[in-house]
Parts: structure tokens; sequence; C-alpha cells
């Protein structure tokens, strides 16, 4: 009776495949809707035009400076850009921490500890008040009407600084360079993470035109055709749109395929009702999803034999590390075992491990296929656009989630194929993270603007 109660219980977490493919029409509908004129203002997907529109083509060349906010970690980088038969790219970068009072204090504390940060780094590598072009990956929904300006749509993630929103966070951060005075920047291209995903792949991979993060959050940019972007000039050509599909469902629609454990994961999070899809798929929230579905077993007596500890009451402790490791393959239910105890959850059954390692897989499963669910609209919407039988096309992919999760690539590639049959998928992991990319962007836009003074 108790597996049956239990398996009752995850089968709320499984998905069809008449569900799945419901998902993609639903995303594909609400990508349409972004696009457009009349109705871009009520779609759940923003379809943000990135002011990028082609990929590098190998001239372009200096030395920029890339900031990388928003992932798992914050990043200071320099891309020496050679131009030559093949360029030349040497990165130099360090990471910086940037703690909880900051990522949810003032606006203005942010911004004037990314600049300190900057100029520790330019200390670090000997080039003290050097002015330079900067690309700013800044993984957060922008209303670019140019290159160098970005207005903070909202906060998501674990981000919450005040004064921010309704903001150009170009404005914000040479307001707290001028503040310091230490040193200038001359030029900022705002860049989101999956378009400079993009473009560092696309530097080794022509058809690399779909970037994709599946990290602390998840999100996609791909080329799309001018004529299709009604709120940008102009009818030739592509632009690279970010997609912003994490808050695909805020207007419901994906309210028939949540779970009382979605719910209160979005309930306890800082942004209730908002990024629904990131929030099934996602490294941060999918170990709480996890915690949510541990503690209704043990509320019900079904784990841990219903004793409750304050450790799994507390938010956060499922990593996606911790998810990652759990469905290691090979992984014996001791090995499981220990790495509960290591979490503070002492006292498990090995049946409690093997219940616990089920919901993961049921857990990250799900966030997988409907990943690939939505990748799948994509891609058709790419292939349609070019009235193509058959597309070929390379996705550029980062985020810890995709690239330690053992099998969520895997799974996200299973049901793409089934619910795009006519696109043959290349899936390219970025090594270089979106920083490159971003200095690629912005040579590319320095220079054009350099040409035009
Ligand atoms: C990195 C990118 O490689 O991947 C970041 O450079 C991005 O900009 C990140 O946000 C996503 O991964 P995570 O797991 O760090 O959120
Ligand atoms: C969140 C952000 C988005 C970013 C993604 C991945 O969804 O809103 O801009 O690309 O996380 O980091």
């Amino acid at each position: 009776a108790q597996h049956a109660e239990r398996q009752h219980i995850l089968d709320t977490l499984r998905l069809s495949r008449a569900q799945l493919l419901e998902v993609k029409e639903r995303i594909r509908k609400e990508m349409v809707r972004g696009l457009s004129r009349q109705t871009h203002k009520q779609a759940s997907v923003k379809m943000l035009p990135s002011y990028v529109r082609s990929t590098p083509d190998g001239t372009e060349h200096g030395d920029f400076l890339a900031l990388d906010l928003g992932g798992s970690s914050f990043r200071v980088l320099l891309v020496r850009l050679r131009s030559g038969k093949r360029q030349i790219v040497d990165m130099h970068h360090k990471i910086y921490s940037i703690p909880q009072e900051t990522m949810q204090g003032t606006g203005e504390e942010l911004f004037s500890h990314i600049v300190h940060c900057i100029g520790d780094f330019l200390e670090y590598m000997g080039m003290r008040g050097a002015s330079l072009p900067l690309g700013f990956t800044f993984s957060f929904p922008c209303h670019q009407s140019k290159l160098d300006q970005g207005i903070l749509l909202k906060w998501t993630k674990g981000f919450k600084a005040s004064g921010c929103e309704g903001q150009d966070v170009v404005t914000l951060l040479k307001d707290a360079v001028h503040r310091r005075r230490e040193f200038d920047l001359k030029f900022v291209a705002v860049v989101n993470d999956t378009v400079g995903t993009m473009m560092t792949c696309g530097y080794e991979d022509p058809k690399c035109e779909v970037g994709l993060i599946v990290g602390t959050g998840t999100n996609i940019c791909y080329m799309e055709e001018m004529q299709n972007i009604e709120l940008v000039e102009g009818d030739t050509g592509r632009m690279c749109v970010n997609v912003e599909w994490g808050a695909f469902g805020d207007n419901g629609e994906l309210d028939d395929f949540c779970t009382q454990f979605d719910h209160i994961v979005d309930d306890c999070s800082n942004n209730p009702g908002k990024q629904r899809y990131e929030k099934m798929i996602s490294g941060m929230y999918l170990g709480e999803i996890v915690r949510n579905v541990l503690m209704d077993f043990t509320a019900k007596g079904l784990l841990f034999r219903g004793k409750m500890s304050e450790r799994l009451k507390t938010r956060g402790i499922f990593e996606t590390k911790f998810l990652s490791q759990i469905e290691r393959d090979r992984l014996a239910m001791r090995q499981v075992r220990s790495i509960l105890q290591h979490l503070g959850l002492t006292g498990s059954t090995c049946d409690d491990s093997v219940l616990v390692k089920e919901v993961c897989t049921v857990v990250a499963r799900r966030a997988a296929q409907l990943c690939g669910a939505g990748l799948a609209a994509v891609v058709d919407k790419i292939r349609e656009n070019r009235n193509l039988n058959r597309l070929s096309i390379t996705v550029g992919v980062d985020g810890t989630l995709y690239k330690t999760h053992p099998h969520f690539s895997s799974i996200m590639q299973e049901t793409l194929q089934d619910l795009a049959p006519q696109c043959q998928v290349t899936f390219h992991k970025s090594e270089d993270g979106s920083g490159k990319g971003a200095a690629l962007i912005t040579a590319v836009a320095y220079r054009v603007q350099s040409e035009g003074q």
C-alpha cells in the first residue's frame, strides 16, 4: 500500500508524450505572440531583440574586458583577440564572490562591488587605469534598443538589488565607475548569457544558431528572421532573439502540469508567480522540488520512518551538485546513503536511499523533458522560418546542471528528437563560458561605432 501511495504521488511528476507535445505547441504559440507588435505585451515569453545580427567573421581584434554576472559565479575577464587566418583568443579571468547581502541590497552597492572587482582585476593583470571596451554578460531579461543599452525588466534567480528594475544597466555601471574615478570604460555591450554562449560556440561552428543555458536558471536564444521581429525596423537578414523562456507559464500555461510541490517552491521563491517554466527545470529549483517531495513523504510516514528533521526543513540543502551525484549510474546505495548523511539526513535505511534516488530521477527527468519540448518548439520554428523539410543545426549549451547531470542531456535530446523529428540537432558544450562570446560581440560593435565617428 505504501508503495502504491508513493507511486501515486510520483505519478503527478510524470509527463506523457501528449502533455509534452502540448507544452511544445504552447511555447511555440507564445513565441509568435512575443514577436508580434499587437500581442507582445501580453506574451509570457518576451522574445527580446539582442541587436546581434551575425556570428563572428574573424576580423575582430583588440583587447576587451568582459563581465559575466548572473550565473553561479561572477567573473571578470580579459579577452585578447588577434585577427589572422583564424583568430587567436587569449583569455584571463578571475572569479569573485557576490555576497548574498549584496545581491539583495541596493543597486548602488551591487554595482559598486562589481566596479571594485573590475579595479582589482585590472590591478591583478598589471593594467591599472586602462580604459577598455567591455562586454557585459548580464544574465537577466533586458529590453534593448541598441547593443550598448539594456533596461533591466526584472530580476530573476537569486538577485533582488533595489533600484535597478526599469533602469539601464550600462548607466548603472558607468555611474559606479565614475564614483570610483580609477578607470574608464569606453563602450559597454550588454549581452545575455544565452547570446554569449551562442557566439562562443559559433566561433568554432558556424552552424551554431541557438544558445541554450541550463544552469542556475534556464533560457534560450536563436537567430530569428528580421521580418518576423516586428518591434525592430528592417526586414532583411536575421537577428538573435533572447526568448526568456524561463517566464513561460507565467500566464498559466503550465498550470495543468504543475504539482503541489511546484506551487510550494514558487510560493517560497524570491519571485512568486514568475519564471514558472524555469522553476520546473533549472538548478536553482530542482533540489527544492525534491526536498518538498521528501518532506511530504516523511510527513505521510513513507520515508525516514516518518521522522521529520530540521535539516530536511532547511531551504536550499539540495544543491545541483547533489542532484548530479546521486543519480550517477554506478553509485551504490551505500554511497547514496553517505550523501544523505553528508546532508545531515541521518538514520536513513536502504529503502530510504532507493526512494530518494527515485525522487531525484523523476524530478530531473521531467525537467529534461520539459526543456526538450521547448527546444523542439524553437528548432521547428527555425525550420519553418526557412521553409525547410529538414533542418540541420547546432545548439551551443552551457550551465552547471546540463554539464554535470549524468542523464539530463540524453533525456532532453531523446525528447527533442521525438517531438521535432525533422530537425537534426548537434549539441556543442561551451567550455569557455559566455564571456568570450560577449567580447566578440563587443569587438564588432566597437569597430562599427568607431568607424562611424
Ligand atoms: C556560464 C556563463 O558558463 O554559464 C554564464 O558564462 C552563465 O554567464 C552560466 O550564466 C550558466 O551556468 P550556471 O550553472 O553557472 O548558472
Ligand atoms: C534567467 C534569466 C535569463 C538567463 C537565464 C540563464 O532565466 O532571466 O536572462 O539567460 O536565467 O542564466
